[in-house]
């Protein structure tokens, strides 16, 4: 979910709120809402994306110096207008808006009813509201009521609230995101700087506990007993003009045709071919030996996968969890564990929670992400930006390319073993991937599978992970079956799903491995299924095959990262053929802050 909070003296306060929902869009999109505060608090919400609750309120006059918006993905209570944000105290005298999840929100709700409180929703958050009601019944004033609810909250929130009346927003961040923004005409409180970057680029970064007051005239940050904090400002480097769809139709094509820059500023100043060093200014000070482990979620996870590959074969021991399931069973961590959250967003909440959790046995830990100034970020004692630059797409396209060679980089920070030969492989990475996008045939390859029931996809090695990754991108954006295996692993099972109907698309590259996946290949021809090899021509594969994805040579360890654009671009083209909602496929969230 994202919230968004603004008080000022900009014109219209509707079009501040909804310029920030759209910003935080790609946060959910199940539900959108807003409240203006005048005399009395308009409120509006809508199931939905965000242009539904805009063509709500196209009619409507909403004016006031202060409001709250609110764009969900749902945790408790489906898509509906009643269970959108804000929430109120059924008088509308409170608004409310919160990402997160009050995990005591059942005894609250309870105790509330008890007392002869009423809900209109199923959702969580409708317990602040009417906390912050029953705090003023007893007396408190606005803000402190405020803070007397929010100390009742156990589970990861950040909210904001506005009183009908008042100019003043109200926010509070614990485990979930939030910035203050500050702009010449006004204060923004949002869960990223997308959702106001196009008024300021002025930002402080909101700690857990703390809590904010914003009035047209000022903003105050205090620590959880109420003392004020003194904060710094900081200025964030985006051009909101990268946000923009540049002429694509969509902004995850925009995003896969940007890698070569994407991967460009990854490298910029981090590598020497001449004395064949590698050096992340970020980590100057990271001297690590020990053991590391890997967490991250989805697309992340997959990079992680190569990753580990990469170190392990550096001599470095090197395990990958997924972040979800890394407390349930986490690995003996030492003062001397490296434990590395890879994550694209760096909120994701199942990351966020395995790096606290390593933070607490002990371990060193570092953030690879691309959020500057992320909780992830700012949790870790190292973070290494992968430079991507904004990512609107949910599906991760370029992120993960960058993610790929960042741990390319990390590998040679740590292991300081890497040829001069690997960093001109690293170096020509870039316009070997532009080459790959001018002369891809993945459109022709999409169009001849369209129909397909399911699509497979295998490889062995690095090319494993180029398999899973080619999966998920194809299962997330056009609904379709998809399964990615390590390509040994098809005849232990899978083989029973394939068919003259699903089409196998077999990531062969380098020769280490390529006889056994040829082998692969062959029992699936035999079923006859179509098979796709995506290749760099180091095998005959493309004798065996209905269809080849060719990809330029780059070494053993990076050429997978051009395959895997091939496959991107697959999934994209059978999305775009099936109509689908490319950059904000159903059910799905690019920033997922709840565990
Ligand atoms: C969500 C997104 C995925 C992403 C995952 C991890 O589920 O839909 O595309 O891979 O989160 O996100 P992160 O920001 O941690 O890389």
């Amino acid at each position: 979910c994202g919230i968004i909070g603004y008080t000022g003296t900009d014109e219209s306060v509707v079009d501040v709120l909804m310029t920030g929902l759209s910003g935080l869009e790609y946060r959910g999109y199940d539900s959108a809402g807003l409240a203006v505060s005048n005399s009395s608090l308009a409120i509006h919400k809508r199931e939905g994306e965000v242009t539904a609750l805009e063509a709500a309120i196209a009619d409507e006059r909403l004016e006031g110096t202060s409001g709250i918006g609110h764009t969900r993905w749902s945790t408790h209570g489906p898509p509906s207008d009643e269970n959108a944000h804000p929430h109120t105290d059924c008088v509308d005298s409170i608004a409310v808006v919160h990402n997160g999840i009050i995990e005591n929100y059942r005894t609250l709700r309870s105790e509330l009813e008890a007392d002869g409180h009423e809900f209109d929703s199923e959702t969580d958050t409708e317990v602040i509201p009417h906390l912050i009601k029953a705090a003023r019944a007893e007396g408190a004033g606005c803000e402190e009521a405020f803070r007397q609810a929010i100390r009742r909250l156990e589970g990861s929130y950040a909210v904001a609230a506005v009183f009908s009346g008042g100019e003043t927003v109200y926010a509070a961040r614990h485990e979930s995101p939030l910035i203050l923004g500050i702009g010449d005409e006004g204060y923004y409180l949002a869960s990223d700087a997308p959702a106001f970057i196009e008024y300021t680029d002025r930002v402080v970064y909101l700690e857990d506990g703390q809590f904010a007051r914003v009035d047209p005239t000022g903003y105050v940050v205090t620590d959880p007993r109420g003392a004020v904090v003194d904060t710094a400002v900081e200025t964030i480097e985006w051009d909101p003009e990268d946000a923009g769809k540049s002429g694509y139709d969509h902004y995850m094509l925009k995003e896969i045709h940007e890698q070569p820059n994407a991967i460009r500023k990854c490298l910029r100043e981090r590598v020497t071919e001449m004395d064949a060093t590698v050096s992340v200014s970020e980590l100057d000070e990271l001297d690590h030996d020990g053991p590391v482990q890997f967490v991250a979620c989805g697309t992340s996870y997959h990079a992680s996968l190569y990753g580990a590959r990469l170190l392990r074969e550096q001599g470095i021991r090197a395990q990958c969890f997924l972040a979800s399931e890394y407390d349930t069973e986490m690995q003996p961590v030492g003062g001397d564990t490296l434990v590395i959250g890879v994550t694209q967003s760096g909120e994701t909440a199942d990351t966020m929670n395995a790096l606290r959790a390593a933070n607490r046995a002990g371990a060193t830990t570092l953030a690879l992400t691309n959020g500057v100034g992320s909780s992830a970020a700012r949790e870790c004692d190292y973070v290494m930006y992968i430079r991507a630059g904004p990512e609107i797409g949910v599906a991760a396209t370029k992120t993960f390319a960058s993610q790929q060679v960042s741990l390319a980089l990390l590998t040679g920070v740590l292991s300081g073993q890497y040829s001069s030969q690997e960093i001109r492989r690293l170096r020509d990475l870039p316009d070997q991937l532009q080459r790959v996008l001018d002369e891809s045939n993945a459109r022709t390859v999409a169009e001849a599978y369209a129909d397909a029931e399911a699509y497979f996809f295998i490889g062995r090695g690095y090319d494993a992970p180029v398999a899973l990754e080619g999966a998920l991108k194809m299962k997330e954006i056009t609904y379709k079956h998809a399964e990615g295996f390590a390509a040994g692993e098809l005849k232990h099972g899978p083989l029973a799903l394939v068919t003259e109907n699903t089409p196998v698309f077999a990531t062969i590259t380098g020769d280490a491995n390529a006889s056994k996946t040829l082998g692969n290949v062959k029992e699936v021809e035999a079923r006859n299924a179509p098979v796709v090899a995506v290749t760099d021509s180091s095998s005959d594969v493309a004798q065996y095959a209905d269809h080849v994805l060719e990809v330029p040579a780059a070494g053993p360890r990076f050429t997978p990262i051009l395959a895997n654009v091939q496959l991107q671009l697959v999934s994209y083209w059978v999305a775009n053929g099936l109509g689908r909602s490319i950059d904000k496929p159903r059910n799905l969230a690019k920033s997922v802050t709840v565990e």
